[in-house]
């Protein structure tokens, strides 16, 4: 099935995200198959799993995210729903690495590298939890490349959030170092962002600045638990 952002609004997907999950989605270099197990790490609200079993149904969706709060919000979402489907939320304590060892086929991770200060950890746990041949898809928005990171970095800063710097380059080095092969992509993002007359302002400055700068500096990192590629600037 294909949705665009308007069909996926109406069904419920009302989140300032929603282009981006769209364009995760549309990237995929194999599509999701019925009995594929899926990782949403860092799944925040929860709101991506249930908009890409729609899209395709998948055997088991698990969302893990280390803020309690927001994996009860994710459960209440679902729950919310009232659908019967394979998907589940835990806290990050709630569950062991080990338990999920080698569990998953494809882990989605967006907007999460920036929380992290260990990047060398991250990449190996993620690299740990894939199967042979499973594939990593993590977008990466804020970098410092973006023109607009440091004042966002004092945004959340303010908000009690507390984020790190890395460099694409940074990223790409340590999940290489991990094991993966590595590719990079600009993510493709199909809809309209809309206006708020206050937070658009207060986050990009003006509505062109943040059409210019996400479109151009939001980064979608393909990391395949595969052999090395043999060919570099491509997959296929
Ligand atoms: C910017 S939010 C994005 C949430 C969600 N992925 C989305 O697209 O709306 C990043 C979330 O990732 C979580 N997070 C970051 N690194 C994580 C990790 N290593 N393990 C679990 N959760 C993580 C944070 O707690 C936060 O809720």
């Amino acid at each position: 099935m294909t949705v665009n952002a308007f069909e996926a609004g109406n069904r419920g997907y009302k989140h300032k995200n929603l282009l981006f999950w769209l364009g995760m989605v549309s990237s995929l270099v194999t599509s999701i198959k019925r009995e594929d197990r899926i990782l949403d790490l860092g799944c925040g609200y929860g709101l991506f799993l249930p908009l890409l079993y729609e899209i395709y149904p998948f055997h088991r969706g698990v969302g893990i995210d280390f803020d309690i709060e927001s994996i009860n919000i994710a459960r209440r979402n679902l729950a919310d729903r009232g659908v019967n489907w394979p998907i589940e939320y835990f806290h990050s304590d709630e569950i062991q690495n080990q338990m999920l060892t080698e569990s998953f086929d494809v882990i989605f991770g967006q907007e999460i590298i920036w929380w992290n200060n260990d990047l060398d950890q991250l990449a190996k746990k993620v690299f740990q939890l894939l199967k042979q041949n499973g594939k990593g898809y993590f977008t990466m928005g804020s970098h410092p490349e973006h023109p607009h990171w440091e004042k966002r970095r004092q945004q959340m800063l303010t908000n009690g959030i507390k984020s790190y710097t890395w460099s694409i380059d940074e990223v790409a080095e340590a999940f290489t170092k991990a094991g993966f092969s590595v590719g990079l992509r600009r993510l493709p993002i199909d809809g309209f962002f809309m206006y708020h007359p206050k937070a658009t302002i207060e986050s990009a400055g003006s509505l062109y600045s943040l059409v210019q700068t996400t479109t151009e500096c939001k980064m979608l990192f393909y990391f395949g638990k595969h052999e090395p590629v043999r060919q570099t600037h491509t997959i296929r």
